[in-house]
């Protein structure tokens, strides 16, 4: 199972469990994510959801290999399942960043109320090095919260990122020993056990509600140019320089 989820304490923890490949994320992990958030959204004895990876790697992103032969079809495949539903989630998600956090590993933070890094963990939004498009919002929502000056770098170039450059650009609130990251997020989490949760939950809509629908349009909009890039020239060239561990040659286009 790539996917554990447990509930404890009144915190639902999801958490991303295919190590061997650095924790890639498929649309049945998707599923189980989105699925995961709805069901912990429904339960009341869930006070908050923590999402978390393996020790050393958060998730190095969408599997390249699912991208070339299950492309997402639709708006109603799983990775847009587990999109809206983070969007939509009324309870407090808090995010431990074991470590590396690549594409929508980085991008899903943002929609995060909570985000704590590991000291060792390096963030990076390559879309285009991979002939691809930002998605999750990250269009709108990075030049948002840094400027579009420190938004080209991470999105127009693709450069990696410490946690400390992510806390000071306003994508994690602080940076913590690796061994440590995974127990103070879920501390975090617990104190929503101790907070009346219509307060919370009428907090967390006030803050967000009124933007949900444009992210959710952005999601769509950058979905149909994704879903282009996916199938074109200069994706195939970059996914396949990635399995043939190999820089991508982007000279003749
Ligand atoms: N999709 C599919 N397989 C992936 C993957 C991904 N996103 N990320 C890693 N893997 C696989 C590798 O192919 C390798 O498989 P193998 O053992 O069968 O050869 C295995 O996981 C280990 O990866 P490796 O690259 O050797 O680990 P590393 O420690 O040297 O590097 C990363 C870790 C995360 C920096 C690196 O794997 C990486 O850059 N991955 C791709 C990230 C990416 O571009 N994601 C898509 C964003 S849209």
């Amino acid at each position: 199972m790539s996917i554990k989820t447990a509930t404890l304490n009144g915190v639902a923890t999801i958490e991303i469990a295919r190590p061997e490949k650095k924790n890639a994320l498929t649309q049945a992990m998707y599923q189980a994510m989105a699925d995961a958030i709805r069901a912990a959204q429904d339960d009341a004895a869930v006070r908050a959801i923590l999402i978390t990876g393996q020790p050393g790697i958060f998730t190095s992103g969408n599997d390249i290999e699912d991208f070339m032969q299950r492309p997402p079809q639709s708006e109603d495949s799983s990775v847009f399942q587990f999109m809206k539903a983070l969007i939509g989630s009324d309870k407090p998600v808090v995010a431990a960043v074991t470590g590396a956090a690549v594409g929508i590993g980085t991008t899903l933070l943002l929609h995060c109320d909570f985000v704590y890094v590991s000291d060792e963990a390096r963030l990076a939004m390559p879309f285009v090095g991979l002939g691809l498009v930002p998605e999750f919002a990250s269009s709108l929502l990075v030049p948002g919260l840094m400027g579009p000056r420190r938004a080209a770098e991470k999105l127009l170039l693709g450069d990696p990122f410490t946690g400390a450059d992510a806390v000071e650009c306003g994508i994690a609130n602080a940076v913590l020993p690796a061994t440590e990251v995974v127990n103070h997020a879920r501390r975090v989490a617990e104190r929503f056990n101790t907070l009346p949760p219509g307060a919370v939950r009428d907090t967390k809509r006030l803050m967000h509600g009124p933007q949900r629908e444009r992210l959710l349009q952005v999601v769509s909009e950058e979905a149909k140019i994704f879903a282009q890039r996916l199938r074109s020239p200069e994706a195939m060239e970059a996914f396949q320089a990635f399995f043939q561990k190999r820089q991508p040659d982007f000279s003749r286009f």
